[in-house]
């Protein structure tokens, strides 16, 4: 198995952190699995606005097993920033620091008290800076995306 291997190479101070990663639903039986059999440092996994099912299991198991959450496919693999692109940024978005939809989207997957951090791709310097904004300022908590979320998506 991979992650005994890399369990050697850590317990020689190769490596400094052990994690799993997947990026579909249809792995997250085998991932609460590994999450609940293993000790791991971090999991990746996907979860944006509009790809929740993360939330159901996985992200509480992690915070419950102190395991620190990378956040890939936070847009949605790009789809979700695609569909947002022709609205309106609702006017809250200004109360929550953010300028651009990226960075709502960024902060929905921030504010989730497991995720520990988001890596979204990007080809573009600009966008880079654009997402690093999201790191700043104020996390809305739970009641605020359960109130504005769904309406986003509508
Ligand atoms: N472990 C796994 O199994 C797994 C699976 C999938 C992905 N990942 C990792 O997860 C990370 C993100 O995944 P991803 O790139 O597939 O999906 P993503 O981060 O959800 O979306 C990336 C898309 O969003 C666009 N974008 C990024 N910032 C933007 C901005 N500020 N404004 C407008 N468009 C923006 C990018 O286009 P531009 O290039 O034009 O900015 C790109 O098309 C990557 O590091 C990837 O390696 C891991």
């Amino acid at each position: 198995m991979q992650l005994a291997s890399v369990r050697r190479l850590k317990d020689a101070g190769r490596v400094r952190y052990v994690g799993i990663t997947h990026y579909t639903a249809s792995s997250y039986a085998e991932v609460e699995a590994v999450l609940r059999a293993e000790k791991l440092d971090f999991l990746q996994i996907n979860y944006a606005l509009d790809d929740r099912a993360a939330a159901e299991r996985l992200l509480p198991l992690a915070q419950a097993r102190g395991v620190a959450v990378l956040v890939n496919q936070p847009f949605g693999g790009g789809g979700l920033l695609r569909r947002l692109a022709g609205k309106p940024l609702p006017g809250w978005a200004a109360d929550i620091g953010c300028a651009s939809w990226a960075q709502v989207l960024l902060k929905f997957v921030l504010s989730h008290p497991a995720v520990t951090c988001a890596i979204p791709g990007t080809g573009r310097p600009a966008h880079m800076l654009d997402n690093l904004a999201a790191g700043r300022g104020a996390l809305p908590d739970a009641s605020f995306w359960r109130l504005h979320g769904a309406l986003l998506l509508g």
